[in-house]
């Protein structure tokens, strides 16, 4: 079972958090912007490692979905951090739960990023969230991917990823998944949302986006998932030695 698994409801707010979580337990956090693949290889990671997984941004986008669904307006912080405080979110096998609801795709849409980045500015809302994606350092270890996963969320972690690439790069990789789904999509119109997005993370006063320090930074505007993958595995092998030899010897 990944921290991804865990059908848990989410527990609420947590005070005087000891920063980045339990120190014993080796952890991965992979940040960028929307598109750069940062979910496909935190996932492929955890697989490799036999690590927990933790798509932080899962858990804007269902708050963002959920304050849709109550009509709550996604500038009133006080009500998003009590929403975020008691959402009933669970992680079943891949799939993302709300009141035990599958949201499959619904959390995916363009709506529903531009909705998590626009509940993600309240500093409430990221304090309410804060405790459960600490919690979800368990042993053997973790691979946390999103926006503040290396500066704020697990400042200990043993390896640090920035994953980057450029917006027209980003847009292009999303048109062509929203085709291969037999979706309508408008590249400009995509572009759009990926610039306004990542103005929106980059810009904004509370956990803005950017690397933390240290952190490898990788640029995949010219290389394949695989060719990612195989750079960070590098990474993994040069800082948790022993973990990676236990992998190789089973
Ligand atoms: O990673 P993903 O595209 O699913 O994230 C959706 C939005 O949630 C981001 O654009 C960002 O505004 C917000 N987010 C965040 N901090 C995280 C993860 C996501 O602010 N750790």
């Amino acid at each position: 079972m990944t921290a991804g698994d865990s059908a848990d409801a989410h527990p609420g707010l947590g005070d005087g958090e000891a920063p980045g979580g339990n120190p014993a337990v080796p952890v991965i956090t992979i940040d960028g912007p929307s598109g750069t693949g940062k979910g496909t290889l935190a996932a492929r990671l955890a697989a490799h490692l036999g690590w927990h997984c933790l798509d932080s941004g899962a858990l804007y986008r269902v708050l963002g979905l959920a304050a849709g669904r109550r009509g709550i307006d996604l500038d009133d912080e006080a009500a998003l951090a009590g929403l975020a405080a008691n959402l009933g979110i669970g992680f079943a096998a891949g799939r993302v739960l709300l009141e035990g609801e599958d949201l499959g795709d619904l959390i995916r849409t363009e709506t529903a990023g531009l909705a998590a980045s626009r509940v993600a500015v309240h500093p409430l809302v990221r304090a309410a969230l804060l405790h459960w994606q600490r919690c979800q350092a368990r042993p053997p270890g973790l691979v946390a991917d999103g926006r503040d996963m290396g500066t704020l969320v697990f400042p200990r972690a043993g390896l640090k990823v920035f994953l980057d690439a450029s917006a027209q790069e980003r847009a292009e990789r999303r048109y062509k998944q929203l085709m291969g789904k037999g979706l309508d999509a408008n590249l400009p119109d995509l572009v759009e949302a990926v610039r306004q997005r990542d103005a929106r993370d980059r810009d904004r006063p509370v956990a803005p986006l950017r690397a933390a320090a240290g952190a490898v930074l990788v640029d995949s505007t010219a290389l394949s998932a695989n060719n990612v993958f195989e750079l960070v595995l590098e990474e993994v092998r040069r800082v948790f030695p022993d973990q990676f030899h236990q992998v190789a010897a089973d």
